[in-house]
């Protein structure tokens, strides 16, 4: 199986929680890491398997991130397994609502991906990281997760 990790992160705390994902993944086969700026629709297109990250911004998705799905043919996920994640301060429950890893499943079921998880929030004790205590660990069980999921 061919996976993908696509993130976006600003002070690298979301390029790490994407690394330790992508690490548990290559268990399962190849497993790919790559910047959204970087995404081509190759990579998308040879992929079986589709996880991306971000951290949240203003409740939403980064500016720099929505760009990414305007450029992507309508339904180039039909049919493949996604997951999305990000990095997040720690909020309330209410507030939980509006992360980026929220709007990211929206957009990968919008262009026809499976979703099969709910979106995951990795939390950061500020602005620009550290991520908090065992938020690596907790990531890599929610890869070990993923590939039990998208194997059945
Ligand atoms: C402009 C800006 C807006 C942010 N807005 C939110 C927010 O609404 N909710 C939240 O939980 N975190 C917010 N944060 C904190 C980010 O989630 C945090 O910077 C991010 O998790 C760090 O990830 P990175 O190192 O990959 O950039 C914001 C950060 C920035 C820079």
């Amino acid at each position: 199986m061919n996976s993908l990790v696509v993130y976006f992160s600003k002070f690298g705390n979301t390029q790490i929680v994407a690394k330790a994902i992508a690490g548990v993944l290559a268990k399962g086969g190849e497993a790919r890491l790559v910047n959204s700026d970087e995404l081509s629709l190759r990579d998308l297109e040879e992929t079986d398997f589709l996880v991306m990250g971000s951290p949240t911004h203003k409740m939403n998705l980064p500016l720099n991130v929505r760009p990414v799905f305007e450029r992507l043919p309508k339904r180039i996920l039909r049919g493949k397994p996604v997951a999305a994640f990000d990095t997040s301060y720690r909020m309330s429950w209410w507030l939980n609502q509006y992360t980026a890893g929220k709007r990211l499943v929206k957009k990968l079921r919008k262009l026809g991906g499976k979703s099969i998880v709910p979106a995951e929030i990795f939390l950061v004790t500020g602005r620009e990281g550290p991520l908090y205590d065992g938020e690596i660990e907790r990531a890599k069980q929610w890869a070990d997760l993923l590939l039990e999921k998208v194997k059945k």
